[in-house]
C-alpha cells in the first residue's frame, strides 16, 4: 500500500489531473483516483508536479565566494580568471565544504536535487577535490552530486595539471573534464581533447569539456571532441559545455558540424545566464548573444541542457540556485517561444540533464525514485514565466523542503481579495 498520494497533479508532459502514489522511496503508481486507505494525502489540484530540477553544469568549488579576496570590478571573464588565480591558493578544505553545503541547502529549497560540478584540479594540493568528495558524501541523502576533474588552467598549459588530473580521478572524481580553447594553441587544444578522451575511455568514465567558450568563429574544438568521441567509442558518454563559438561560426561549416555532433551522440550544455553576460565583450554594436545554437541542435536530435554554471563567484555576482531562472533566460536568449520550444526549455532543466548525468530511476513513472517537486504553477510555461515557488520538495518519498504559496492580499476599491498570481489567467489550451 502507498504511504503518500499526491492528488490531482498536472504533469510536465500535459497529463493530468492524475494521482501519484508513493510507497517507501519509490513511485508505485501514476493513475486517476488511486485507492489508498491509510496513506497520507497531498492535494495538489491545479499544480504542476515535476521530477526535480537538474543542473548538469556548475562550479561548486567557487560558489558563494563573491568578494573573496576582492570583487571582479570589470565583470569580465578575464578578470574573473585572474581573481580565481588569486583566491585559489588561499582556499581551505573547511571553507570549501561550508560554502558548498550552504549552496546545496539553497539548491534543495529550489527543488534542484542533482548537480554536476566541475572541480578545478589545477592546484596540485587538490584541496578542491578533497573538499568536494566530502560534500558529495554528505549531501548524498538529498542531492546527487557528480564531480568533473577540470584542469581549469589548461591540461597542457598548467605544468602540474596532467599529474593532478590523474590523481583526482584516482581519488574518485566521476567525470573527465577539459578546456581546449584555453590551451596555448589550437593544436595543443586538439591534443588535450584527444588525450583526455583516451583517459576517459581507458578508465570507463564520462567526459564533459568546457569547449569553445569564446566568440572566435574559428574555434574548432567541438569538431575534435566529436571525432575523438567516435574514435574512442564514447558515443553518448561525452558532453560539450558552452560551445559559444558555434554562435559565431560560418553557417556552411555548421551544416557539416551538427551532423558530426549527432553521429557522436554528443550532449550539449548551454549556460544562458553566464554566457549572455560574458560573451560579446569585445563587440561594439551589434553585440553577439553568447549562446550556442540551441534550437538547431535540438532539431538535429542532440540532447541539450541548460546549466547554471555560476552563483556568486568570481565570474558571476548573481544567481540563486533556481533552474527556472536559467530556463527563463534560455527561452529569451535562444528565442524559444514556439509551443514546442517552450516545452523543450523546461526539459532542458529536467529530463535532458538527467540523461547527461546518467541518473537512473528519474521521472514520474512506477519504479522511479519518488523525487518530486510541487510548483505554484499549472504547467511548465507558467513555472518558467513566474519562476514559481516550490511548494513541496520530495526526495525518496520524504518531504525535505516546503515553501508557502505566494498569496498577495489586495486592498483595492471593489477588488479586494487574496491574489494567487498562478491563477490570474485562464489555463492555456
Ligand atoms: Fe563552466
Amino acid at each position: 500500500m502507498p504511504d503518500l498520494v499526491l492528488r490531482n497533479a498536472n504533469l510536465p508532459d500535459g497529463r493530468g489531473p492524475i494521482d501519484i502514489a508513493v510507497a517507501g522511496a519509490q513511485i508505485a503508481q501514476v493513475a486517476p483516483a488511486i485507492e489508498a486507505q491509510g496513506a497520507s494525502e497531498l492535494d495538489v489540484t491545479g499544480r504542476l508536479v515535476t521530477p526535480p530540477f537538474i543542473d548538469a553544469h556548475f562550479h561548486m568549488d567557487a560558489t558563494l565566494s563573491l568578494g573573496m579576496p576582492r570583487l571582479n570590478r570589470s565583470g569580465t571573464l578575464l578578470e574573473g580568471i585572474a581573481l580565481w588565480g588569486e583566491l585559489r591558493p588561499t582556499l581551505t578544505h573547511e571553507g570549501l565544504v561550508e560554502r558548498a553545503l550552504r549552496y546545496c541547502d539553497l539548491a534543495v529549497s529550489r527543488g534542484l536535487l542533482a548537480v554536476r560540478s566541475h572541480v578545478d584540479v589545477s592546484d596540485p594540493r587538490l584541496v578542491t577535490a578533497e573538499a568536494m568528495i566530502e560534500v558529495r558524501e554528505r549531501v548524498r541523502p538529498y542531492l546527487d552530486l557528480q564531480l568533473v576533474a577540470f584542469p581549469q588552467d589548461g591540461y597542457f598549459r598548467a605544468p602540474a595539471a596532467r599529474a593532478a588530473l590523474e590523481r583526482a580521478l584516482d581519488m574518485g572524481l566521476d567525470v573527465v573534464g577539459g578546456i581546449p580553447h584555453f590551451e596555448r594553441t589550437m593544436a595543443e587544444g586538439a591534443a588535450s581533447v584527444a588525450e583526455l578522451c583516451r583517459i576517459a575511455a581507458e578508465r570507463g568514465l564520462l567526459v564533459d569539456m568546457h569547449c569553445d567558450e569564446s566568440d572566435d568563429p574559428m574555434s574548432r574544438h567541438v569538431e575534435t571532441l566529436a571525432a575523438e568521441t567516435i574514435r574512442n567509442g564514447l558515443q553518448g558518454r561525452v558532453a560539450g559545455s558552452h560551445l559559444t563559438s558555434m554562435h559565431s561560426m560560418d553557417n556552411y561549416y555548421v551544416s557539416k558540424l551538427i551532423p558530426l555532433m549527432a553521429e557522436a551522440q554528443l550532449h550539449v550544455i548551454a549556460n544562458p545566464l553566464i554566457n549572455i553576460t560574458l560573451q560579446g565583450r569585445h563587440d561594439s554594436y551589434p553585440k553577439r548573444r553568447g549562446l550556442t545554437r540551441v534550437p538547431e541542435l535540438m532539431e538535429a536530435g542532440l540532447n541539450v541542457a541548460f546549466g547554471h554554471d555560476c552563483v556568486m563567484d568570481p565570474w558571476y555576482p548573481m544567481g540563486s540556485g533556481d533552474m527556472l531562472e536559467v530556463a527563463q533566460m534560455g527561452v529569451h536568449v535562444a528565442q524559444m517561444t514556439s509551443v514546442a520550444a517552450r516545452q523543450q526549455a523546461f526539459d532542458a532543466v529536467t529530463t535532458n540533464p538527467a540523461r547527461i548525468m546518467g541518473l537512473r530511476d528519474y521521472g514520474i513513472a512506477p519504479g522511479c525514485r519518488a523525487d518530486l517537486v510541487v510548483l505554484q504553477a499549472r504547467d511548465p510555461l507558467e513555472a518558467m514565466r513566474l519562476r514559481a515557488r516550490r511548494l513541496h520538495v520530495i526526495r525518496a518519498g520524504q518531504i525535505i523542503a516546503e515553501t508557502p504559496a505566494e498569496i498577495t492580499h489586495l486592498s483595492l476599491p471593489g477588488r479586494s481579495r487574496d491574489l494567487d498570481v498562478s491563477t490570474i489567467a485562464p489555463p492555456a489550451e
